[in-house]
């Protein structure tokens, strides 16, 4: 049935002698470790869920998950990726009672797997936190790549299916980024230009994704970083790129055991203005303003708090402050959060702006992630990337300037 080297336990389920949802999960993982030749399962510490929006997943979705939660229960940690809407606060966000009444089925659905609901992009930030080399099945992009690269835990892109399948499995096949020999660099960048504002990690990540292709970078010029910072990084490099995994010289971990490529590329400030040029759209007025694009860490809730004291959002405009749950919490307890609502900005919490059904509600959006503007212009929405200044300040306004 599979070329890989079952356990007596694996084969059992792969029979269906331990129910539906560990047969239909052994499947899943037995023909993807046949497709990527890998020899065997492996444990993982955890495992991160994406396809959670009801949005993208649809009635198709939604009974696969049923169908999975009958007797399906998780065997380790498993935390879950943004969904369509605020689990609480949906109708503020304009949600429809038909959308959420699918993606309340949609998170029931997990959580009768046992899974967290945690429903952010930044699991790392709220307890799902793997240690340096361990193996896990994680399957958020932005979170694969900083898992990889700035944590040194091992992992490959799951989809959602997969992920799921390592969840109740509690395995996932050795191939890929879970070998040494799949994770070598083999591309140097050499980044001659300094990063002064948040989106600049953005466009950062937009121009080496695109210069370092399908290959591993290893990247030297840069002197420090701050979380925040390298989240936002790894969320661009890996849309604008092929490879989940980078490594940052002085920065991220493995990096000085590393051999320097041969290949080589630089970066220099024209290419950071050239990823600006193209991932920012002709338009002044600005509907949406959406920061947290991977999720909001409670130090930039503070930022954006401090920076909104005083001020209103425009009447033409939207502000929305994507985080998880946790993190908002935190920003109730220090006040962030009144100083934020004070201002007419909400809480976009369990949630953001690729993943809501936003198309065809803005025309228009700014925010300080090339992700989030990756995203939301295949939304319909024309893009503007810039500071967290710069998107209260069009926030406020209603303008870009
Ligand atoms: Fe997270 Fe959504 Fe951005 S899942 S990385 S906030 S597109």
């Amino acid at each position: 049935m599979t070329a890989m080297q079952l356990t007596k336990e694996e084969e059992r389920m792969l029979k269906g002698e331990e129910g539906y949802a560990a047969r239909k999960s052994m499947e899943i993982l037995a023909a993807l470790g046949d497709i990527y030749g890998a020899d065997q399962l492996i444990k993982v510490g955890s495992v991160q869920v994406a396809g959670v929006s009801y949005h993208n997943l649809g009635d198709a979705g939604l009974e696969f998950l049923n169908d999975l939660a009958r007797d399906g229960k998780v065997k380790v940690l498993t935390t879950l990726n943004p969904a369509g809407m605020d689990l609480e606060n949906w109708r503020q966000l304009g949600i429809s009672e038909d959308f959420a009444a699918k993606q309340n089925l949609v998170i029931d659905a997990f959580r009768r797997m046992g899974i967290i609901i945690s429903c952010t992009c930044t699991p790392y930030l709220i307890g799902n936190l793997p240690h340096y080399g361990e193996h896990i099945a994680w399957s958020e992009s932005s979170a694969v790549t900083f898992a990889n690269s700035v944590i040194g835990a091992r992992t490959n892109r799951e989809g959602g299916p997969s992920a799921l399948a390592a969840a109740f499995v509690g395995k996932t096949p050795r191939y890929g980024l879970h070998l040494d020999e799949k994770r070598f660099p083999n591309i140097h960048v050499q980044v001659k230009t300094t990063l002064t504002k948040l989106s600049d990690w953005g466009a950062l990540g937009y121009a080496i994704g695109k210069k370092a292709e399908n290959k591993i970078p290893y990247i030297t010029g840069i002197r420090e970083a701050e979380l925040d910072e390298l989240k936002t990084f790894c969320a661009s490099v890996v849309t604008y790129g092929a490879q989940p995994l980078f490594y940052m010289h002085g920065i991220t971990p493995g990096a000085e055991n590393c051999a320097v490529p041969r290949d080589s590329v630089t970066i220099e400030v024209r290419d950071l203005k050239e990823a600006y040029d193209n991932i920012n759209d002709e338009v002044t007025d600005i509907e949406l303003v959406c920061v947290g694009c991977p999720h909001c860490s409670i130090k930039e809730i503070a930022q954006i708090a401090e920076l909104l004291e005083g001020k209103k959002v425009a009447e033409t405009t939207e502000f929305w402050v994507a985080t998880s749950r946790v993190a908002k919490q935190i920003a109730d307890t220090r006040g962030y959060t009144e100083t934020i609502e004070r201002a007419g900005g909400k809480f976009a919490c369990d949630t953001c702006m690729a993943v809501a059904p936003l198309k065809g509600r803005f025309k228009s959006l700014a925010t300080t992630s090339a992700k989030g503007c990756f995203y939301s212009r295949q939304n319909g929405m024309a893009t503007k990337m810039g500071s967290l200044q710069e998107c209260v300040e069009a926030a406020v306004t209603g303008k870009w300037s």
